[in-house]
C-alpha cells in the first residue's frame, strides 16, 4: 500500500508557510530549505509545496534548495498549466500534486474537478508520469472524481481534507464517512489515497485512523504551532498523534 514504507502512515509537511512569513519582509528570513531540514530531524517523511502562480509564498529558486536539502521525497503541489509542466518537468520531483488554483482564494477552497477537466489534465498526467513523477489529483471525497482519475491512470488521489475540517456537530461524522469511503474505493481501484487540508491536533486522528490513507499533508497548523513551540516540536507532535491510531 504505502510504497516507501509498508504500513506507515506518511507525513508529508507543507512548508509554504515558511515562505510566506519570509516574503512578509523580503529577504532570506525564515528559510525554507532549514524548515525541510527540522522535518526531515523531527521524522516527516516528506516535504510539500505548492508553487502557485502568483509566487505568494514558495518562489521558483525555493525549488531546487529545499529538494537538495534533504532526502526526503518532494511533493510539488501545481496547477495544471504548461507553465508548472515545464517546471515539473525541470525538477522532476518524487511526486506532483495538480491542485485547483484561483489568484483570489487565500488557499486551495475546493478539490479539482478531475471529471470536467478530462481533455485538460490527460496530457499533464501523461507528461509527468512519462518523466518519472508520482501525479497526484487533488479531488473531493465523490466517487465520480475516483472514477475521473481512474480514466486519467492517476496513481494517487488526495482527499480534500477541508469540509471535514470546517464541519460542526453531526456533519464532523458524515464528512469523516465520506473520507472513508472513497479511500476505500480509490484503494479497492489501485490507486493510493492521500489526505490532506486543515488538519490538526484535534481533528487529525479519526482521519489517520483510515486504514487505507498511505499519506497525510498537512501545513498551515503545523507552521502555525510551530511559532509557539518550534517546528521540530509541532512535527513530532503531529507524527505521534497519527502513530497513535495506526
Ligand atoms: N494538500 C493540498 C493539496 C493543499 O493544497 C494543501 C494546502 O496548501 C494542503 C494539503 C495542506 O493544507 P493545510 O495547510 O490546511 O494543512
Amino acid at each position: 500500500m504505502n510504497v516507501l514504507n509498508p504500513g506507515r502512515l506518511r507525513l508529508g509537511v507543507n512548508i509554504d508557510h515558511v515562505a510566506t512569513i519570509r516574503n512578509a519582509r523580503g529577504g532570506e528570513h525564515p528559510d525554507p530549505a532549514r524548515a525541510a531540514e527540522i522535518v526531515a530531524q523531527a521524522g516527516g517523511d516528506g516535504i510539500t509545496v505548492h508553487l502557485r502562480e502568483d509566487r505568494r509564498h514558495i518562489r521558483d529558486d525555493d525549488l531546487e534548495r529545499v529538494q537538495s536539502a534533504t532526502g526526503l521525497p518532494l511533493n510539488l503541489e501545481m496547477a495544471a498549466t504548461d507553465e508548472m509542466l515545464a517546471i515539473a518537468l525541470r525538477h522532476k520531483p518524487h511526486a506532483a500534486c495538480i491542485v485547483p488554483e484561483k489568484r483570489e482564494e487565500r488557499t486551495t477552497e475546493g478539490g479539482l474537478d478531475a471529471a470536467g477537466l478530462h481533455n485538460q489534465l490527460a496530457p499533464i498526467v501523461t507528461r509527468l508520469t512519462e518523466a518519472g513523477i508520482r501525479v497526484s489529483l487533488f479531488i473531493a471525497p465523490e466517487a465520480r472524481q475516483i472514477e475521473a482519475a481512474m480514466q486519467l491512470g492517476a496513481p494517487v488521489v488526495e482527499l480534500h481534507t477541508g469540509e471535514y475540517a470546517h464541519a460542526t456537530g453531526a456533519d464532523v461524522a458524515v464528512e469523516l464517512k465520506r473520507i472513508a469511503d472513497m479511500a476505500a474505493l480509490a484503494a479497492k481501484n489501485g490507486i493510493e489515497p492521500h489526505a490532506g487540508h486543515g488538519l490538526t491536533y484535534e481533528n487529525v486522528q479519526p482521519i489517520a485512523a483510515i486504514p487505507q490513507l498511505a499519506e497525510l499533508n498537512i501545513g498551515h497548523y503545523l507552521i502555525g504551532e510551530a511559532i509557539f513551540c518550534g517546528l521540530e516540536a509541532s512535527v513530532k507532535k503531529m507524527r505521534m498523534l497519527m502513530d497513535e491510531v495506526r
